[in-house]
This record gives structure tokens, sequence and C-alpha cells, in this order.
């Protein structure tokens, strides 16, 4: 069973190769390298001892996307990770964003229908739900007017696969992913953030290794017991977990719906103090943060209700936040002993 896994190299993407291929799946990696390195390859057949096949070029290139399907007209499903992310760069450059982000997902389906591939697993976003009215969120939530042009390409994403399920013979799940962090177990592969990092866990745990002087903490003035933000942190191995479910799922005919919509979180909820304090005791380093202004655009808190994934998914996260902290921190001191 063939896989074309878009943006494989990437943070989410990496892992859940290694997940596909630990469960007997062949995967396509196709990848430009915008956000990520060609060694992440070598990286992932490390873990799992077989090498993905990789094709490095532009998704949103429609000449070059058609040729790749037309080449791989056997692929059983799709997951299209492939897209930028940085919510402060989209607001910069948003038809940088549109662009990327939409046609690649235009381009991947008109292909897909070409070609008689059926089955897409699609990469969405909490930010969909901006600040809900109601806590935990489930996917009925009213869906908030986009605070980025980042988070309104996951909009129209949504739009554009709801529209295109109608005419043409496929299916979609969209998987609305809270807050991914941590690493692979092995700390081979891990998120690779370019520059300074705007995520708080990255930024943590450079700030450990000296690479960042100070975390500011975005506020502690939210309503919340200690007054400083909540979100739903989730294992981003968790998260790989989740895509083969969702790729078997549709595989195995067992869609209730041509499109569906899943929240990928723990349903619990963590401060960002919460998090140093995870942080400080798995590795045994003191942080230096200190408390600064809110940071525009922010949530005040965010977690999922993720009842609707155990029960019709069948899939539950299971790795808890001192195991987050604790992986990443391994994955930055490899990394960096590396280099
Ligand atoms: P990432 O940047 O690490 O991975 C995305 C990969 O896609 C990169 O390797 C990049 O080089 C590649 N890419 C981008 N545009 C491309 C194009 N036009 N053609 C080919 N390759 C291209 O990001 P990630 O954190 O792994 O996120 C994966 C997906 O999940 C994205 O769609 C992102 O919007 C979504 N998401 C991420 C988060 C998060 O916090 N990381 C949360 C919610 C949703
Ligand atoms: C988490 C908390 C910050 C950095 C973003 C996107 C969202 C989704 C996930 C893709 C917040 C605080 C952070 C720092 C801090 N991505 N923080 N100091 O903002 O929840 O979500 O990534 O879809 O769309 O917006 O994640 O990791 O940036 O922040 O205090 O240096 O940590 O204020 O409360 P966020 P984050």
């Amino acid at each position: 069973m063939k896989i074309l896994v878009t943006g494989g190299t990437g943070y989410i993407g990496s892992h859940t190769v290694v997940e596909l291929q630990s469960q007997g799946f062949e995967v396509v990696i196709v990848d430009n390298l915008s956000n990520s390195q060609a060694w992440i390859v070598d990286a992932i057949a490390d873990i799992s001892g077989k090498k993905p096949v990789f094709e490095q070029f532009d998704l949103a290139d429609q000449k070059l996307t058609s040729e790749f399907f037309k080449r791989h007209n056997d692929l059983q499903g799709v997951i299209h990770f492939a897209a930028y992310k940085a919510v402060g760069e989209s607001v910069e450059k948003p038809l940088m964003y549109y662009r990327n982000n939409l046609v690649s997902l235009m381009n991947i389906l008109e292909a897909m229908t070409e070609n008689q591939i059926e089955n897409l697993v699609f990469s969405s976003s909490c930010t969909v739900y901006g600040q809900p009215d109601e806590l935990p969120v489930s996917e009925k939530a009213p869906i908030k007017l986009a605070e980025s042009p980042y988070g309104n390409t996951k909009q129209i994403s949504e739009e554009i696969l709801k529209d295109t399920i109608k005419s043409a013979k496929i299916n979609a799940i969209a998987l609305r992913y809270f807050n991914p962090i941590g690493a692979h177990q092995t700390a081979k592969i891990g998120e690779l953030p370019l520059g300074v990092p705007n995520n708080l866990v990255p930024f943590i745990t450079q700030t450990a290794i000296g690479l960042r002087q100070q975390l500011s903490v975005f506020g502690d003035d939210y309503n919340t017991p200690d007054g400083t933000a909540i979100r739903d942190y989730i294992h981003v191995v968790d998260l790989a977990e989740a895509h083969v479910v969702a790729v078997k799922r549709m595989i195995e005919k067992q869609m209730k719906n041509a499109f569906e919509v899943f929240n990928l979180g723990t349903g619990n909820g963590y401060s960002v103090l919460d998090v140093i304090k995870s942080f400080e005791k798995v590795s045994g380093e003191k942080l230096n943060y200190k408390i600064v202004d809110r940071r525009a655009g922010d949530v005040e808190k965010v977690w999922a209700n993720p009842e609707w994934s155990h029960k019709e998914l069948g899939w539950k996260a299971k790795r808890n936040l001192d195991e987050m902290t604790a992986s990443a921190w391994k994955w930055e001191q490899y990394y960096r002993n590396k280099n």
C-alpha cells in the first residue's frame, strides 16, 4: 500500500512517515525543502530501516504535480502536510501564503481526480476555532473569522475540500491539530524551526541550550488559574499515529461521510507556566524567563474535546506533558551536538 506524504521531511510529516512505515506502508515523500532538509530522509531510514522514496519539487507547480501523479497513479492515498505555517509571516506576506497553501492543495486535488486516487488526509488546525465560546471545543463549534492569512488558508482549504468531494470521487479527512510538540523517542527527528522560533517549546529548548538568552512569557493577566494562556499540547508521535488511523479508515472504506473532520488534541489544557515547570522537572535545568506583555492575536485558552476522535476514529493521545517536554529536550541536545 503506497501513500504520498507531502511535506514528509517536515516536522509532523517526518514522524508520520516513520509510523506509516512501521505499519507496513510504502511511502513516497514530496517536499521542496522550503522548511526542511534532505538529511531527514536518511534519519527516517535510520529509524525505520526503510528509505522512503523522495522527490523534491514545488507542489504549487501544476505541471510538476500533474507529472508526478501520472508516474505514481498507484497511490492508495495522500497525506497533505505541505504548507507554510508561520502566523506572523503570513500577515507580512499574505499572497505568498494563499498561493502556496491553496494552489498546492488545488493542484493535488486535480491530479488525484485525473488519476482516480480517492483518499486525502489534510492538515488543518485548531486555529479555525479562534477563541471558542465553549470549552472544550468540539468539531461542531463555529468557525471564527480567521485571525491571520495563515489561519484563513486552513479555513478556505476545508471549504475547497467540502466543495470538491461533492463533484469528484474524492474522500477527505481534515485533522484539526491542537499544539503539536515533542520529538521522536530516538531524537533522530524533531522540530527544526528556521531562525528565531515563534512557538513556545522550541523557544524553551533553545533558551535552555544557550541559543537564546531568555524566554518571554506573553502575558500573565489572562483569566486562567495562573494568569498565563492555556493550550492543548499534543505529542507529535500521537499526532503521527492518528494519521495512520485516518488513512486506514479511508482505505478500508469506513468513512461515514466523504468529508470528515476530527480534532487531534489530548483534551487537557496546560498553561505556559505548566509547560515551563514540566520542562524544568524533566531536564533538571532552570529556565531563564520573564513575563512580558501579551502577544497580539493570541487566544486566552483553548483545548480540545477529543471524544469524537476517540469514538469514531478509535484514536486517543497516549503521551503526557512530561513525555512531550522530555522528548523535545532530548532532540534539542542531540541536534545541537550533531551540528
Ligand atoms: P513543516 O514546515 O515542518 O513541514 C511542512 C513541509 O512542507 C516542509 O518540509 C516544507 O518544506 C514543505 N512544503 C511547504 N510548501 C511546499 C510546497 N509548495 N511544495 C512542496 N513542499 C512544501 O510544518 P509542520 O509543523 O510539519 O506542519 C505540517 C502541516 O500541519 C502544515 O500544513 C501546517 O500548517 C499544519 N499544522 C501545523 C501545526 C504546528 O503547530 N506545527 C499546527 C496545526 C497545523
Ligand atoms: C503557545 C503559548 C503563547 C512563545 C500557533 C499557531 C496555531 C498553530 C499552533 C498551526 C501561547 C506562549 C509562545 C513564546 C510564550 N499552528 N508563548 N512565549 O500561538 O497556540 O499556536 O501554533 O496551525 O495556528 O498560531 O502556539 O507555541 O506560539 O504559543 O509565552 O516565546 O505560548 O503566547 O500562549 P499558538 P505557540
